[in-house]
Order: C-alpha cells, then structure tokens, then sequence
C-alpha cells in the first residue's frame, strides 16, 4: 500500500513516494537529495504532488522486508567489457540487488532508474537494465553521472505518474 495520509480540514491526498539507492561514488546521492528537494517544492505549490522517503543500501545495510511499493536507482559498475558479449558482470552494487532479493522485496519494486556514463557505450545503464528484467518491473529512465536540472524535473514527472497511477489501480 502506498504511504498516504489525508488532510480531514481539506480533502488532501499526501502522498510519498519511496525510493531505493546506492551509490559508491556520491552522483546517486546528490541527483536524490535533489530530487526529494525539487519533491518538497513542487509538494509546497500542490499538496497532491508527492514528496520522497528516500533510503540508501550500503554494504552494511542489514536484509529487511520492504512493506510498501518503492523505486530503485542504481548507477553502473560492471567489469571491463563491451556489453554486447562481455562485460556483464556486476561489481560495487551487489548489495543493493541482494536487499532487493531479499524475502518479498522484489515484488514490491515497481521501476528502476539507472544512470552511468556514456562513454560506456553499450554498457551504458546496463544495470538498471539488468535489475528491470530481473525484478519484472518497467525501466523508467535514465541519466548521467549526477545528471542535470532538467533530468531531475523529467524523472520527477515519470515517478510522479507511475505513482498515481498505481494509487488509482
Ligand atoms: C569502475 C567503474 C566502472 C563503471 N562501469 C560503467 C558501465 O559499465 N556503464 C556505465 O554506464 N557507467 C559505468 N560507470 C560510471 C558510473 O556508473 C557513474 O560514474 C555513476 O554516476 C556512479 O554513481 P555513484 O557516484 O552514485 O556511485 C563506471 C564507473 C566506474 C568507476
């Protein structure tokens, strides 16, 4: 169930989106802190825009069982290849797939966002790819390293809907 509290005064739906992330590097992190304070301002003009509960896998991070649909962002780390007949294997985000195995997670993931680095060419967001087919869930978008305004504002709409749309489901 999605996480929402109604407003008794006003007949408001908050609603708030839940987002899994990791990131070895920090360009995750930062296009998610900008992406739930872009969430916080759009929620301040229309209360029915959602805001972000946003929570980071980390190496250490213990198994827990997600109780709420959420979305995953991954970055790219494979070793040396060309992801066409080599390079496919994952290095660095092991462990946010392993949470998402973990127990009933994975029926709970209801898109991923990937990012990496063009130059990567055939490899590029192979990951995110990867984890879209594994946990049978919709690849939804995709940026660069710690993406832009414009990235954030985009990926913010697609969430957006992708929510709502389920909460009328
Ligand atoms: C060792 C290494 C391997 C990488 N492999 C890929 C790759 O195969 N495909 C891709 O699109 N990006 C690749 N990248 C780029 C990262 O995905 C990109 O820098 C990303 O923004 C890192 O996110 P983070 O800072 O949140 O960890 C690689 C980066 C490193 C350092």
């Amino acid at each position: 169930m999605a996480k929402s509290l109604i407003s008794a005064e006003r007949g408001i739906k908050m609603t708030t989106m839940n987002i899994l992330y990791i990131s070895l590097e920090g360009n995750t992190r930062s296009f998610i802190n900008r992406l739930s304070r872009f969430a916080k301002q759009q929620n301040i003009i229309n209360k029915n825009n959602p805001l972000i509960h946003a929570k980071e896998i980390e190496p250490q991070t213990l198994p827990a069982s997600e109780l709420a649909p959420f979305f995953v962002f991954v970055p790219t780390y494979l070793t040396g290849g060309n992801g066409i007949d080599s390079g496919f294997t994952e290095i660095m985000t092991n462990s946010l797939g392993e949470y998402i195995e973990e127990g009933n997670n994975a029926k709970y993931c209801i898109g991923v966002v990937g990012s990496g680095n063009r130059n990567f060419n055939e490899q590029y967001c192979l990951t995110a790819r990867k984890y879209a087919k594994l946990f049978n869930a919709p690849f939804l978008d995709n940026y660069e390293l710690r993406g832009t305004s414009r990235d954030v504002e985009r990926i913010y709409g697609v969430l957006s809907r992708e929510w709502t749309k389920r909460e009328k489901d």
